[in-house]
């Protein structure tokens, strides 16, 4: 038999963090070894709070590190107008029993770069907040990283939350791009692509019915996010970081990759938070970023369909 991949995966969850998460613990090529957990979709002590909740739901006893509690600089507004205020959609569940770990995100980060040297899989689902700051406390910390995957960017510029950024990097624009400059190569599952690989919502409604613990709870805590996506972008409901989670679980699912150089602009009035692909390589820099283009659609249904247990 071969050996588990450890997984480590920094989340702010957020509806489709959980979707994501349910996929990994569901994995069983994969060994999820901690949550880091980072501000975003709204403040840290939900992020933190919907964690543990989740990981209760799912009989999962792993540790789950409070992060940073806003971006590096400057504050930005948090996405509760999609995720409900608690950023579980507001249905008042139970808190959960354990309690959160007493090291903080970043040392968790590097502490485990070092137990998992060469092997660890960083999946990074929220803003990059927290990998920046254990960057500057340790610059080695790529070199110990065997895969990084982001879900994050809009690689032509049609954002989601201004014209030209996504959530997670244009929430904390100088975060990103600590983290852009320091991985050798960094897998990207961007906004456009999750845009893409949207699949029908009476579907994930049949899934949502499965008689398991993972699908009720996720089925509640999202209800509130699939009539606002209903209204906004019609029949198709996109999970973000599930693609992304997809990408870092199978990456042989991935049916094509564009490898470019990536960079997070910080300055514009109008891009602040863009992530600036060099597509026609015009810039003489190296390429640190592997694009995801195009994923196997029925493998990525498939995942999800198994992590809410329906079948
Ligand atoms: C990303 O932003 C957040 O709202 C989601 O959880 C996802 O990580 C999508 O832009
Ligand atoms: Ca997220």
């Amino acid at each position: 038999m071969t050996e588990r991949i450890p997984l480590l995966i920094d989340t702010d969850p957020g509806v489709d963090d959980a979707l994501a998460l349910l996929m990994a613990f569901d994995d069983p090529n994969h060994d999820v070894v901690a949550l880091t957990i980072a501000a975003g979709n709204v403040g840290l002590q939900y992020t933190v709070a919907n964690a543990l909740k989740l990981c209760e739901v799912a009989g999962i006893d792993i540790p789950v590190h409070a992060g940073c509690e806003g971006p590096l600089l400057h504050p930005t507004p948090d996405a509760s107008y999609v995720h409900g205020r608690d950023g579980f959609g507001d249905i008042g569940y139970a808190p959960a029993a354990r309690a959160v770990d007493q090291e903080h995100a970043a040392l968790a980060l590097i502490r485990l770069s070092h137990v998992h040297r060469g092997r660890l899989v960083l999946v990074m689902l929220g803003p990059l907040t927290n990998l920046a700051v254990a960057l500057k406390l340790d610059p080695a910390l790529p070199q110990r990283i065997a895969r990084i995957v982001v879900m994050g960017g809009a690689v032509t510029g049609q954002g989601n939350t201004t014209p030209s950024a996504e959530f997670n990097i244009g929430f904390d624009p100088e975060a990103a791009h600590l983290v852009f400059e320091a991985f050798e190569r960094i897998e990207v599952a961007d906004w456009e692509a999750v845009m893409a690989h949207g699949f029908p919502h009476k579907d994930f409604e049949r899934w949502l019915k499965a008689e398991t613990p993972q699908a009720r709870f996720y089925d509640a805590i999202s209800r509130r996010t699939r009539a606002w996506a209903t209204e906004r972008r019609g029949e198709r409901w996109h999970s973000a970081d599930a693609l992304a989670m997809a990408l870092a679980l199978r990456p042989d699912g991935a049916l094509e990759m564009a490898d470019r150089p990536l960079a997070i602009e910080l300055q514009g009035s109008l891009t602040r938070g863009a992530t600036v692909v060099d597509w026609q390589r015009r810039g003489g820099r190296p390429d640190n970023a592997r694009i995801l283009q195009r994923y196997d659609q029925a493998r990525f249904e498939g995942m999800i369909r198994a992590a809410l247990g329906a079948g």
